[in-house]
């Protein structure tokens, strides 16, 4: 199987105190201690020569396991979907800017034995934190490389030990419309849900991302905490997370109760069925002119593909 994951020597105080891990001193300092552990060798951020008190933008020369260059900082953080706060891709970010993101608790909770309710600095302790070189394929057909820093979310449900009733996993993100101005529309049942199947959930490519390019992840990407399932249309990789319930029975999520016929339950890529509106046969790399072809899965068939074994991918968009 490729190797998709490396650890990344990322410390909880980083994460958690976003002016000190911005600073360039503190910057420098997170570099030197991941190249030295040898761990991170071609996804060391390179930092430039900075005018006096300017934040460090982080850039890279990686590349995903398939040689695709992840995309650049700016792309990342400056075009979002993020409909709790716009639906114009590059509001989200200035919009999204003073965001409350600490304290921040997740709830783990439902057909556990043992539910918790976790402070996101305890997460940041119990769990180390790995770098991982994700394809990020929306729904809408465009796409980008994106340098995450999280944890398996196995591990995570591990530790709170599903009962055998359990099923299905649901996420929820947080309901605060008074800082997130999307949230008054009445056109979507807030607060944003979605759902896994179990075996989905343990699989070693879900990740809860805590960060980016080994920054802190920002609000407009779903700060502090927010799922990663790279095989999946991006929109059940769902942000800011404060709530997972282990459930027997299927979750609504937000999308499929909006238009069901439009966003399926499963939502894997696959470029042979056509999102009623438009083709999903290619995609649009952001930053790339000419469009490339879509890949099953993502380009991830060998890790999930056996997880459908049996059902009818064309009945499942
Ligand atoms: N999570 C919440 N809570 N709200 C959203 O609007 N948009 C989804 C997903 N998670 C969304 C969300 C969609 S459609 C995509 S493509 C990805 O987030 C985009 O993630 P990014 O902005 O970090 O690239």
């Amino acid at each position: 199987m490729t190797n998709l994951f490396k650890s990344i020597p990322v410390r909880s105080s980083e994460i958690t105190s976003k002016k000190a891990y911005f600073s360039r001193r503190d910057f420098m300092k997170a570099a030197t201690i991941a190249t030295s552990a040898a761990l991170l060798t071609a996804c060391a951020p390179s930092v430039t020569e900075l005018p006096q008190n300017a934040e460090p933008v982080p850039t890279s020369n990686a590349t995903d396991e398939l040689g695709n260059p992840v995309n650049t900082y700016d792309d990342i953080i400056g075009y979002n979907n993020y409909y709790e706060f716009s639906t114009n891709k590059e509001a989200v970010a200035p919009l999204s800017k003073n965001f409350t993101t600490a304290p921040w608790t997740v709830e783990v909770g439902g057909l556990v034995n043992k539910p918790k309710t976790f402070g996101m600095e305890d997460l940041l302790k119990l769990f180390s934190q790995e770098e991982r070189i994700y394809r990020l394929r929306c729904v809408e057909a465009w796409s980008m490389v994106i340098p995450w820093t999280g944890f398996s979310l196995a591990s995570l449900l591990k530790m709170v030990e599903p009962t055998s009733a359990a099923k299905y996993v649901r996420f929820e993100t947080v309901y605060r419309p008074e800082e997130m101005k999307g949230q008054g529309s009445p056109l979507y049942p807030w607060p944003y849900q979605e759902g896994l199947r179990l075996d989905e959930a343990m699989n070693e490519l879900t990740i809860l991302a805590t960060g980016i390019y080994g920054e802190a992840i920002l609000p407009q990407n779903g700060a502090p905490i927010r799922l990663v399932v790279p095989w999946k249309y991006g929109f059940k990789s769902i942000k800011s997370i404060v709530k997972i319930e282990l459930t027997s029975e299927r979750p609504n999520t937000l999308w499929n109760t909006i238009g069901s016929n439009e966003y399926g339950f499963y939502a894997n890529v696959n470029p042979e069925v056509d999102h009623p509106r438009w083709s999903q046969a290619s995609e649009r790399r952001i930053g790339e002119l000419s469009r490339r072809p879509t890949e099953k899965f993502n380009g991830y068939g060998e890790q999930v593909a056996h997880l459908y074994d049996g059902m009818d991918l064309t009945l499942q968009y």
